[in-house]
Formats: C-alpha cells, sequence, structure tokens
C-alpha cells in the first residue's frame, strides 16, 4: 500500500471542514479531506429548510453554550458574520435576513456547498469522499489515515467530523472515538435545539398538535420569546428547541403564555364583559384549541363574573409562568445539533489544536461550543474551521 503524505489530513466535509480545508490549502498547504458520506456538506444542504441560515448577524459569545463559555472569542472575533457574507457576494448568492439577523440564501443551500466546494478546488485540496475511515494512527509526528483502502499521512489532522445528531444523513460520535484515542476528554454529548417530549398530565397538550403561540419559554437561567408549537409528541417551535439546549433531565420548561398581556388583564376582562367567558377572554390572546385547555386545566369555566377576582389573578399567575415537566427530547435522531462535545480544556482557543497532541485539531460541531438556534452553529463552523485552517 502506498503512503500518500499531505501537510494536513481533514476528517469530515461539513462547512467546518470544508472551510478549513480551503483555508489551508488557499495558504499553500497539501490537504486531503475524507468523508464518508459520497457527497459533502449534507447538514448543509438540509439546512433552513433548504436554503441554510448560513450565518447570525448577532453573533455574541453569549449565544453559544459550552463548559467554557470563553473558548469561542477568539475564533468567532476573528472571523465576523461579514467575513462569510463577504464570501457569499463575492460569489453572486443572493441572501435575505429573515429575522433576528438570520441570513439565509434567496436559491438554495446547494449554492453554499458548491461554494465551499469550489473554495477548497482553489485551493487544490484533495477529496476522498464515500471513504470510511479503518484506523488513525500517530507517531513520529505523523498522523496515519487508512481509508477505503489507502493510507495517506500528515503532520497534521483535523477533527471535523461533526456530532451525532440525525445519524441518518451520516452523523456519527467518531470525533469522541478519536478524542478519547488521543486522551482528549469529552463533555458529555446531548441531543440539543430538540423537540422535547410530554407525559403524565402533560399529556392533553398533545391534543393540540399543529398549534402555535408566541410565547417566553425558559430553562434555567435562560429565556427565549419565540414561537412554540404543540406536536403529537410534545414541545417544539424556535423557543423550544432554544430552550432544549439549556433543559435538564427532570427539570421544568416554564412558559409565559401570554408575553405582553398587562398585569391584571383577567381582571380588566372581567369588568369590562362580566358575562364572557374565561375561554373567550383568554381566545384574545392565545389560539382557540389552545384557550380552551389552558382554561380546563386552570379549571375555571363559564362566565368570568362568576370567578372572584382572586382566582382570576391566581390563573394570571399560572398563564404567565405555566410548568411544563418533559419526560425526554426526541433525541439525536431529531436534535440539529449536540450540547458537548470535546473539551474546550484540552484545545487552544487560537488555533484549535489539542494541548497534549500538538498537530491534531478540532473544529465545528465536535467541539463543546454550541450556537443558538439561527445561523449561530454555521458561524462557529466557518470560524473554528478557519482558526485551525490558518494554523495548520
Ligand atoms: P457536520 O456534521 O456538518 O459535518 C461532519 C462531516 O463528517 C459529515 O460530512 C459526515 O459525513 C462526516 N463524518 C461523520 N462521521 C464520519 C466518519 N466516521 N468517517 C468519515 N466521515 C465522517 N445550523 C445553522 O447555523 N443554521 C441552520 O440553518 C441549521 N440548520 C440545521 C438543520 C438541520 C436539520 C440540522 C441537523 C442541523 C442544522 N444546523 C444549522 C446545524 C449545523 O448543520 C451544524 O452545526 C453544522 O453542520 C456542523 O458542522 P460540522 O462541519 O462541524 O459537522
Amino acid at each position: 500500500m502506498t503512503d500518500v503524505s499531505y501537510d494536513a489530513i481533514v476528517l469530515g466535509a461539513g462547512g467546518a471542514g470544508l472551510m478549513c480545508a480551503a483555508t489551508a490549502g488557499k495558504h499553500g498547504r497539501r490537504v486531503l479531506v475524507v468523508d464518508h458520506n459520497d457527497e459533502p456538506g449534507r447538514k448543509i444542504l438540509i439546512s433552513g429548510g433548504g436554503r441554510c441560515n448560513f450565518t447570525n448577524l448577532h453573533t455574541a459569545p453569549d449565544r453559544f453554550l459550552s463548559a467554557n463559555p470563553h473558548f469561542a472569542k477568539s475564533a468567532l472575533g476573528r472571523y465576523r458574520p461579514q467575513d462569510f457574507v463577504d464570501l457569499v457576494e463575492r460569489r453572486g448568492i443572493a441572501w435575505h435576513e429573515k429575522t433576528l439577523g438570520q441570513l439565509f440564501c434567496d436559491g438554495s443551500a446547494k449554492q453554499i456547498v458548491a461554494m465551499l466546494m469550489d473554495e477548497c478546488v482553489r485551493g487544490s485540496v484533495v477529496f476522498a469522499f464515500g471513504q470510511g475511515v479503518a484506523e488513525v494512527s500517530h507517531a513520529d509526528g505523523r498522523f496515519v489515515v487508512r481509508h477505503d483502502g489507502q493510507v495517506s499521512s500528515a503532520p497534521s489532522l483535523v477533527i471535523a467530523t461533526g456530532g451525532p445528531s440525525i445519524p441518518k444523513i451520516g452523523a456519527t460520535g467518531f470525533a469522541y472515538d478519536l478524542a478519547r484515542q488521543f486522551g482528549l476528554k469529552v463533555v458529555e454529548p446531548r441531543p440539543a435545539l430538540v423537540p422535547l417530549t410530554l407525559g403524565g398530565d402533560d399529556v392533553l397538550f398533545r391534543e393540540l398538535s399543529g398549534v402555535a403561540t408566541e410565547v417566553v419559554a425558559r430553562a434555567g437561567k435562560a429565556a427565549f420569546r419565540e414561537a412554540a408549537l404543540f406536536t403529537h409528541r410534545g414541545l417544539s417551535g424556535p423557543s423550544m428547541l432554544q430552550v432544549s439546549s439549556y433543559w435538564r433531565h427532570g427539570e421544568a420548561v416554564t412558559v409565559d403564555f401570554l408575553p405582553d398581556a398587562p398585569r391584571d388583564w383577567l381582571r380588566a376582562a372581567k369588568r369590562a364583559t362580566p358575562r364572557g367567558s374565561v375561554k373567550a377572554a383568554l381566545g384574545t390572546a392565545v389560539p382557540a384549541r389552545l384557550a380552551d385547555t389552558l382554561a380546563d386545566r386552570i379549571g375555571l369555566v363559564g362566565d368570568l363574573v362568576s370567578h372572584k377576582d382572586e382566582a382570576l389573578e391566581a390563573a394570571e399567575r399560572l398563564l404567565a409562568a405555566w410548568a411544563f415537566h418533559p419526560n425526554g427530547t426526541e433525541g439525536f435522531a431529531k436534535a440539529e445539533v449536540t450540547v458537548g462535545g470535546i473539551s474546550t480544556a484540552e484545545l487552544s482557543s487560537q488555533t484549535m489544536e489539542a494541548r497534549r497532541v500538538p498537530g491534531l485539531y478540532v473544529v465545528g460541531e465536535a467541539v463543546d461550543v454550541t450556537g443558538w438556534l439561527g445561523g449561530y452553529n454555521f458561524q462557529w463552523a466557518w470560524a473554528s474551521g478557519v482558526a485551525a485552517g490558518q494554523a495548520v
């Protein structure tokens, strides 16, 4: 078997791996990218409903979860959303801001993959797609990768194989296996940006499948004001996906169903329309089916006037902090990302290189850095990929 040598081998042709390879290639490095999928960037292709929410204008370190909240600052500070927008614009890819700083392609996510591949080609990057990695070894300052009957070696190896969310498109926990092989700590990976499932007393809400309403959802110290969607299994929609990243088993998720309601609004409704029903009053602020379920659950049926002010006041408090007790999540099969991953304590925040294994780098979702919903995760993929690509 012949050993083909490179300056760097990148494992994984997702956003982070391609960005890293293109950056290194354009700096004159000879780079090989290996991926077991036949095509690169499959998560990019399905992202943002096929339009790829490729960055967020409000990118800031506090929108990322990590055991070390400072770790992402360096890479994010050196490669900013505007840098990626400049790249997209140089390629004539039309884009728009949808909401909350989220930038999407006007056309298709395929344009982003094609752009990244083209950047790699400009850097003379070599591709080995559809090739599983059989073995990685390290001796005498070189990493040796056996893939599909070939042997490639390089003084630098970049782990860019992402996290285990959505295994059906080729996602694996391979990054963690490699981390363990090289003695790097892994922060327990958990599914994140994932729908929450309801059971027990909350199962009634599953009957509201398809109903959406704007709420403030809270888990721990995190709070997100966005839409919530009831599903046949539990809770989804942007606000719930966001809090899922912070939620821990056994904890409650609290929901303010009426974030814009003034204090005493139910008592005011009683004064204005005493013969109006509680359901009708609630239905002015939330969808009718949800209003019915909430009124039934609080036990306030019939006319407003038939309820004491104290009962209405208690109902207002309940509706402002409704406690759901999810019994789980829909797991890695449905999670957009993974919280946790290879510990940032093992890595240089400047270069993403493992402190204890010179020449070994980790980028993208494989690292214990996870962004909010809304383009933050791709911005981390680009920024960490560039940081390592400049260093290899
Ligand atoms: P990524 O998972 O993209 O790439 C890893 C690569 O490694 C893959 O090509 C895989 O085939 C390969 N690989 C894995 N195991 C291997 C092995 N053993 N051997 C060889 N190759 C292996 N984010 C965002 O910012 N905006 C958005 O719009 C969305 N939308 C979205 C939708 C959906 C449905 C999902 C699942 C995720 C998103 N995300 C997102 C999250 C985003 O897709 C994610 O954070 C990045 O793709 C992570 O990029 P990486 O390059 O780190 O991993």
